[in-house]
C-alpha cells in the first residue's frame, strides 16, 4: 500500500537534502505518494501566504509530513513558518535524539540522549511590543497544561524506550514564576512515574555539564527556547547539525524535520549533508510502521559512514550530496 505523505522541501539546502532523502526511501522499496507543498517565501509567490491553508489541510489529512528547513528573516519580515506550523497543528512535542553515529568524527563518544522540547509556547509565542520608544517587552508564556503535557510525553517516551532518567532544564532561580510553573508541572508528573529517575539542572550549568560530561544525560526536558538552543549544542557533541534528526509530534499529526536550518552559506552547492533529514525520515518510517525499510536504510547509512570514504564536507570528507546519496543507495541495493 502506498503511503500518502506531505513533503515540504523548504528553502536553502532544503530541496537538495529532501530530494536525496526521497531517492533513498524509494531505493528501500517504500512506496510513497508525496504531496508537495511549499512554505515561507516560496509559498507567498504561489498563494499569498507563508503558511498556506492547503499545506495545513494536507498535513492534517495525511497526518504525516517530511519537512525541509524554511528560512525566517532575522529581525524583520514575516514571523517564523516553523513556529506557525507547530502551533497550527498543535505539534506540542519536539523530539530530538542526539547520539554518536559510527564513523562520524566528534569530540565525544558514548553520547546517547534525547531532547524533549516543548514546542508551542514560551518566548516563541511571538508576543512582542514596543511599549514606548526604545523599550520592548516580549512575553514568556508558560502554562500548566502545556508543561504537564510535555512532561508526560517525556516520561512516557522514557518508559517506552527503556530510558532511565529525565533531567528538567530551567532557569527558575530567575524566572521563578514561569520556569517555576514548568518545574512544578514536571515534578508532579514525575510522581506518576516512580521507575524513572528525575532531576533538575539550571540551564547555564546544564550547558557546561553537556560539554564536559554529555554521557551523564539521558532524557532532557526543556521549555521551548532552552530546547532550541540546547539542541544545536547537542548536535555539536556528535558531529554537527548535518547528522541530528527530529520530529514534531502532536495528538493527530507528526512533522519530521532535521534540527538544522536552511544553511544559506552552502545552499545550491550540492555539499549539504542529507543525513539529518534522512534520520528524521527514518523516525517517520518507524512512526508509520515501516520498520524493516527503516532498519535497512539505517544499516546502509551506518556502513557508508563507518567506511569513511564518502563523507560530506561537514564531516571532514569531500563527497558531494549526490555522491553520498549514491553511496547510500548503492549500499541498500548491495544488501
Ligand atoms: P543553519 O542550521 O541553517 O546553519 C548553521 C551552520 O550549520 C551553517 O554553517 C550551515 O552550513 C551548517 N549546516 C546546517 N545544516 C547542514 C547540513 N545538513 N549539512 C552541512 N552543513 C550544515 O542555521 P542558521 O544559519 O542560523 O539559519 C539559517 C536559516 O534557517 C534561518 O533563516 C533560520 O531561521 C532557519 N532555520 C530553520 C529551521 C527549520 O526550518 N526548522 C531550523 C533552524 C533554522
Ligand atoms: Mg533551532
Amino acid at each position: 500500500m502506498a503511503h500518502r505523505i506531505t513533503l515540504i522541501p523548504g528553502d536553502g539546502i532544503g530541496p537538495e537534502v529532501s530530494a536525496a532523502v526521497v531517492r533513498i526511501i524509494e531505493a528501500a522499496g517504500v512506496v510513497v505518494e508525496w504531496e508537495e507543498h511549499h512554505a515561507g517565501v516560496r509559498a507567498v509567490e504561489q498563494s499569498g501566504s507563508t503558511l498556506p491553508q492547503a499545506l495545513l489541510d494536507s498535513v492534517t489529512a495525511n497526518r504525516v509530513a517530511l519537512k525541509g528547513p524554511v528560512t525566517t528573516p532575522v529581525g524583520e519580515g514575516f514571523t517564523s513558518v516553523n513556529v506557525g506550523l507547530r502551533k497550527a497543528l498543535d505539534l506540542y512535542a519536539n523530539l530530538r535524539p542526539v547520539s554518536n553515529l559510527p564513523g562520524v568524527p566528534s569530540r565525544f563518544q558514548g553520547v546517547d540522549m534525547v531532547i524533549v522540547r516543548e514546542n508551542t509556547e514560551d518566548l516563541y509565542a511571538g508576543l512582542e511590543n514596543e511599549i514606548v520608544p526604545g523599550v520592548v517587552a516580549g512575553l514568556k508564556i508558560i502554562t500548566a497544561t502545556a508543561s504537564e503535557r510535555i512532561a508526560r510525553f517525556a516520561f512516557r517516551h522514557a518508559v517506552d524506550n527503556g530510558r532511565r532518567k529525565i533531567t528538567a532544564i530551567h532557569k527558575a532561580n530567575i524566572m521563578k514564576q514561569a520556569d517555576g510553573l514548568f518545574l512544578r508541572s514536571a515534578r508532579m508528573v514525575a510522581k506518576e512515574f516512580p521507575d524513572v529517575k528525575y532531576d533538575e539542572k539550571i540551564v547555564d550549568n546544564a550547558c557546561m555539564q553537556l560539554v564536559m560530561r554529555p554521557e551523564q544525560f539521558d532524557v532532557l526536558l526543556l521549555p521551548n527556547l532552552y530546547g532550541d538552543i540546547v539542541s544545536d549544542l547537542g548536535a555539536g557533541l556528535v558531529g554537527g547539525l548535518g547528522v541530528v534528526p527530529g520530529a514534531n509530534l502532536g495528538e493527530r499529526s507528526a512533522v519530521f524535520e532535521a534540527v538544522h536550518g536552511s544553511a544559506p552559506d552552502i545552499a545550491g552547492l550540492d555539499v549539504a549533508n542529507p543525513t539529518a533529514l534522512l534520520l528524521s525520515a527514518l523516525m517517520m518510517l518507524r512512526h508509520i510502521g515501516e520498520r524493516t525499510p527503516a532498519d535497512v536504510i539505517f544499516g546502509a547509512v551506518s556502513r557508508v559512514l563507518a567506511a569513511g570514504a564518502t563523507l560530506t564536507r561537514d564531516l571532514g570528507g569531500t563527497a558531494s550530496t549526490t555522491q553520498y546519496t549514491d553511496a547510500v543507495v548503492g549500499e541498500i541495493h548491495a544488501h
